[in-house]
């Protein structure tokens, strides 16, 4: 969908990067090589987060419900997917390029003057395919082309009846996973924000077509709940109806969840009514009978509908960040001593802040450390502790 252009607001985010680096969060990826546009790593205390976040969400969508189960599928499956869900021919951004430099920008995003050389005439849009293309096997043939998957869903209805016959569900029912995906994005950026691999935690619920929009409105009421549960900013987040012509291939209704970043509000989650396109296109390309048989009365098969509340990690991870951020004027220090600068804070909250507990011994002494370190081993078993 299109974007609103991008403000930034005073120096938030460069703080925020800078942060991220020195304690251990998020690094620039490949740096000691010049950096590589773009990657990001977590670093020691970015991937206790990022888990601290996965194991919450699974927690709270998974393992705590009796109608979800979980899915971990294969990165790269049978490019026939991508032709049946239609993102070989629709998971396109339109790009216009630079008449005189041709780097590319998304269509609505044309700067008034290009980056790169300052040009301003611009070529007409055109359609440019997100999907990552790779090569299966030794020859780099068109036979062998495969694509990462661009997003963690296919799988989710591709495994649907196998699904169905080993974990005896009944509609409705959901299925979640969190995953890699893959896009070669025209104009990645803003920190972690937009980076051209990212993680996905996605929930395919799948209902009667008659009760469609009551789930619809049940699951985006559970993503509100998930955002206060791990403490972003209230106060900066929106939920906007996303119109016909900007909504997905095969969303029926979308309604997205946008934060105010430092450069503008922008997307956080979406939610989109799949309606049965999906199975449907699958059933079709496949000439599998994909359609759900009621275990209780065997007149009614049908291909459910499905309602995707879809959670991107990384995006998680940053509104945690930046509603986190505090910087307290002068630092908390009472000594008059102290140089009055100001201290940054991380207000966190406790369920996802990836340090839990920190053992300070006030001594070196052997008869004080003997003790402690026991004491840090032994709560080291159930949480990430500092020494
Ligand atoms: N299965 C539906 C789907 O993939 P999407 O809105 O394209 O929908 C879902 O992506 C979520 O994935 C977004 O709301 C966002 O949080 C995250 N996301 C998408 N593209 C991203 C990117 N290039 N970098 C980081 N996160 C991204």
């Amino acid at each position: 969908m299109s974007e609103k252009p991008e403000k930034q607001e005073n120096n938030l985010m460069e703080k925020l990067v800078s942060l991220c680096k020195r304690r251990g969060f998020i690094f620039p990826g490949s740096e000691i090589y010049g950096g590589f546009a773009n990657s990001w790593d977590y670093g020691p205390l970015g991937v206790e987060m990022k888990n601290n976040i996965k194991k919450l969400w699974w927690q709270r969508f998974v393992q705590q419900r009796d109608d979800m189960v979980g899915l971990d599928a294969a990165l790269i499956m049978n490019p026939k997917v991508w032709e049946a869900s239609g993102h070989l021919k629709g998971f396109n951004d339109p790009l216009v390029e630079c008449k005189k430099c041709h780097t590319r920008y998304r269509a609505d995003q044309i700067p008034e003057k290009c980056a790169n050389c300052g040009g301003t005439e611009f070529t007409a849009a055109k359609d440019f395919n997100l999907m990552f293309k790779t090569f299966v096997g030794p020859a780099e043939e068109e036979a062998g082309i495969a694509y990462f998957r661009p997003e963690t869903a296919q799988s989710m209805f591709v495994d649907f009846p196998n699904i169905v016959e080993s974990s005896r569900t009944r509609i409705p029912f959901g299925v979640a996973q969190i995953g890699y995906a893959f896009r070669n994005e025209i104009t990645p950026g803003n920190f972690i924000f937009r980076t051209r691999e990212f993680e996905q935690m996605e929930i395919e619920y799948f209902v009667h077509s008659d009760e469609a929009d009551k789930w619809f409105d049940y699951w985006l009421e559970q993503q509100k709940e998930w955002l206060k549960e791990i403490g972003v900013d209230q106060s900066k987040l929106h939920f906007e109806e996303i119109s016909k012509e900007d909504r997905a291939h095969y969303s029926k209704r979308s309604v997205d969840t946008e934060f105010d970043y430092p450069f503008g509000q922008k997307e956080l989650y979406g939610i989109a009514n799949r309606g049965d396109y999906d199975l449907s296109r699958h059933q079709e390309a496949s000439k599998q009978d994909l359609r759900f048989q009621d275990p209780m009365d065997p007149t009614k098969k049908f291909l459910p509908h499905v309602i995707e509340p879809t959670f991107g990690l990384n995006r998680t991870l940053l509104a945690c960040l930046l509603s986190a951020y505090t910087e307290i004027e002068g630092g908390r220090s009472t000594t008059t001593e102290s140089i009055k600068e100001n201290e940054v804070v991380l207000r966190l909250d406790k369920k996802i802040a990836p340090v839990k507990i920190a053992i300070l011994p006030l001594s070196k002494k052997e008869e004080l450390s003997v003790p402690t370190k026991k004491l840090a081993n032994e709560l080291r078993k159930n949480w990430y502790c500092q020494y």
